[in-house]
């Protein structure tokens, strides 16, 4: 019993994941990037299950980034295609497993139709409470942070860090204890910025698609052997 708990403890509450690699994983295969990223979602559907299966309670992903939106027009039409059909397949089985859908980053850089997704899955999940999922779309960590500057700037009030984090899209959401990103790159690619100080971070040289169940408890096992001391000693 005893042991279990141990477990449990080590469990990272919130994992995000940059989910990297589908255009690679397309390429060697000599498909087109858009069955990479189709690839991605489907993977994606699966490794969600898996962490909440596994009792996360936050998961993050980062499915576009600010900066993707200045990708040829070509692919975005692609990836908002992808997202359009994740909100229409997906949210009522979010609410049905009682998982509340959250999503951060900039809604102004969206399609009209799409904003309008997103709205109707964040009000349609709002009063599930087994878990949380955080999808990051047109998200960038320095924007964010500087929609909080002006915030506190427009509200004419200085701010402890406290208050600062509460400006955040991420507001309520406890930090990221693992950061995972797939595809074998060792960046951020301005990602949570701020809420990942002392997030532990993990990469993965598998491509996001092929990013398998096995590959998410090494990372769960690798987690969990982490010592995190949040600058402290060890006692
Ligand atoms: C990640 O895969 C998905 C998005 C950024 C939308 P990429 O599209 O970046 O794939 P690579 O990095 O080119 O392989
Ligand atoms: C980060 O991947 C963004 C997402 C996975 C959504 P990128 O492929 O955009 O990152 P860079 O360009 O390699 O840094
Ligand atoms: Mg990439």
């Amino acid at each position: 019993m005893k042991e279990k708990k141990t477990e449990e403890a080590r469990l990272p509450r919130h994992v995000a994941v940059i989910m990297d690699g589908n255009g690679r994983w397309a390429k060697k295969r000599l498909l087109p990037r858009s069955a990479g990223h189709k690839a991605g979602v489907k993977r994606m559907l699966s490794l969600v299950d898996q962490m909440f299966r596994r009792g996360v309670k936050y998961v993050t992903l980062y499915a576009l980034s600010a900066e993707n939106l200045a990708r040829p027009q070509e692919e975005l039409n692609e990836l908002f295609s992808l997202l359009r059909a994740y909100f229409a397949e997906n949210v009522q089985k979010l609410k049905a497993q009682e998982i509340r859908l959250s999503v951060i980053g900039n809604r102004s850089l969206l399609p009209t139709d799409i904003v309008q997704a997103i709205e109707a899955g964040e009000r349609d999940t709002l009063n599930c409470g087994k878990g949380r999922l955080i999808l990051a779309i047109a998200y960038g960590g320095r924007q964010e942070i500087v929609r909080a500057v002006n915030a506190a700037v427009a509200a004419g009030k200085q701010v402890t860090a406290e208050a600062f984090s509460a400006l955040l899209n991420t507001a309520e959401i406890p930090d990221p204890d693992l950061m995972i990103r797939t595809g074998r790159e060792t960046r951020i690619s301005n990602f949570l910025l701020w809420q990942a100080a002392y997030t532990e971070l993990y990469f993965s040289e598998k491509m996001f698609p092929e990013f398998s169940e096995k590959d998410l408890d090494a990372a769960l096992r690798d987690y969990a052997s982490r010592e995190r001391r949040f600058g402290r000693v060890k006692e």
